[in-house]
């Protein structure tokens, strides 16, 4: 088999799992928003008692409306971008996904910092925000510097960030269906795994392929 022949199948199939990977993305992040987000706007958030309580609603409500448009915008900007397609929308879905990101991480903060969890939750969200601001920033920054292998990487980075709170649900349900610890430490355990885990299997998958694909013999 020729080597070029064994390179448009690597290229065929990547663009495949890449645009799986994408697509599913997408429609996680949709049913999330459905089923944890949206409820929150008419009272009947998992924990929407303990919010009205706080006084904290109106930090989480700009919280959630921001994010969840961050969360939607996220697959398509990061395929619009690897394709190269429709650059201009590109560019005003990035500047609408950069906004949305730096309103929310300040109301994450706050909420962070409030949180009537436990400190080392409230910790590993606020490490969670800062993930957010870092890896958003850093695209930003090298996209300005028109360095565009590393503004894919840290786009790609800070879509998983993003995500990082619906990891923390399915965190958080699964080690509730396993009846694993009480639920001070279930939440406390996701909100450092919903972010540290994710990250460290993107690092390897986006370090993995330059060694893989490029070997110095
Ligand atoms: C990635 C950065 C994010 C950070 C740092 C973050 C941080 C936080 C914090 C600190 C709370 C309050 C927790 C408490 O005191 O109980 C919270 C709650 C919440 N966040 Fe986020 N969040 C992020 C992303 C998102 C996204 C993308 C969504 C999707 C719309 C989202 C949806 C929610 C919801 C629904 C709650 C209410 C609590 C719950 O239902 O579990 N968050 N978040």
């Amino acid at each position: 088999m020729s080597s070029s022949y064994l390179a448009t199948i690597r290229l065929g199939s990547s663009h495949w799992v890449r645009n799986l990977l994408l697509s599913l993305s997408l429609l996680i992040a949709i049913g999330f928003i459905l089923l944890f987000a949206v409820p929150y706007f008419y009272g009947r958030g998992v924990a929407s008692e303990a919010f009205v309580d706080s006084g904290r609603l109106p930090w989480l409500l700009a919280h959630i409306g921001t994010a969840m448009v961050a969360l939607l915008i996220g697959p398509v900007q990061i395929w619009m971008g690897l394709t190269g397609k429709a650059l201009p929308i590109h560019k005003l879905l990035g500047g609408i996904y950069i906004s949305a990101i730096a309103v929310s991480s300040i109301t994450t903060y706050y909420l962070s910092i409030t949180t009537n969890v436990g400190w080392v939750f409230g910790a590993g969200l606020a490490g969670l925000s800062t993930a957010w601001v870092i890896s958003t920033g850093l695209a930003f920054a090298a996209i300005r510097a028109r360095n565009f292998d590393q503004h894919k990487e840290w786009m790609i980075r800070s879509y998983v960030v993003t995500f990082g709170f619906v990891f923390f649900r399915m965190f958080v349900g699964a080690t509730e269906a396993a009846s694993v610890g009480e639920l001070s430490q279930r939440l406390t355990a996701a909100s450092w795994f919903c972010w540290s885990v994710p990250l460290l299997v993107t690092e390897a998958i986006l370090q993995g392929r330059k060694i893989f694909s490029n070997p110095q013999r």
